[in-house]
């Protein structure tokens, strides 16, 4: 499909799950604890700036926000996870807000791709895996992406992969697509994959 990235904008904002669009258009989602750099991915997707809010504070995108890309698909910028110190009801009606996306979503069909994003540096968190496990039982397609790649050297970041290959992923057929939104790394593999699913 031929996608004019430059025709983009932030098309909705969702709150409450009575909110979710009801359109066929093809979603992908984007999930990964806070702070981890979902935001950014997206601005670096369209060659943005700004279109998607990168937090200066963790814990900023509290909302689903939907991006309409050339009227052919949605990219879904999810709640980040797993922030700490957000206060306890807010955290609340974050995981039910995500929750009721995977689970009482009227376009769940619509539901193509999730990235996963994942901290090249940490490696997935409890959270990351309770996330993934949850796609898996559910049937969502995914692909899990290490981003900020260029904080690593070369070679330490391909130490680094391999480790988090053998330790969380070995003999699942999970592939892990390293990606940076400073240096671009990864925007290409990523469209084509985003391609594939749609
Ligand atoms: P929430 O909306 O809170 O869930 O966070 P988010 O996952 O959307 O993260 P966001 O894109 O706002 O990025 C968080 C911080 O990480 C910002 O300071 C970004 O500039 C930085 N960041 C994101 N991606 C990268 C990357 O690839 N490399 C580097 N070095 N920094 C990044
Ligand atoms: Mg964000």
């Amino acid at each position: 499909m031929k996608i004019n990235v430059n025709n983009s904008s932030i098309s909705l904002t969702v709150g409450d799950r009575r909110q979710f669009p009801r359109d066929p258009r093809p979603q992908i989602a984007l999930s990964g604890r806070s702070n981890v750099g979902k935001s950014s991915l997206i601005n670096t997707l369209l060659l943005r700036k700004s279109l998607a809010r990168v937090s200066s504070s963790p814990g900023k995108t509290i909302t689903i926000n939907y991006y309409d890309i050339d009227k052919k698909l949605y990219l879904v910028d999810l709640p980040g996870y797993g922030y700490a110190k957000r206060s306890l009801d807010s955290k609340r009606s974050w995981s039910s807000l995500t929750e009721d996306f995977f689970i009482k979503n009227p376009s769940e069909d619509a539901l193509k791709l999730v990235i996963q994003l994942i901290d090249v540096r940490t490696g997935p968190t409890d959270d990351d895996i309770l996330m993934i496990n949850m796609m898996i039982d559910r049937d969502i397609n995914f692909v899990v992406v290490a981003t900020k790649t260029d904080k690593l050297s070369k070679t330490a970041l391909q130490n680094r992969l391999d480790e988090i290959k053998k330790e969380f992923f070995e003999g699942t057929g999970i592939d892990i697509l390293p990606f940076s939104s400073v240096t671009r790394a990864g925007r290409d593999e990523l469209w084509k994959l985003i391609n594939d699913s749609l």
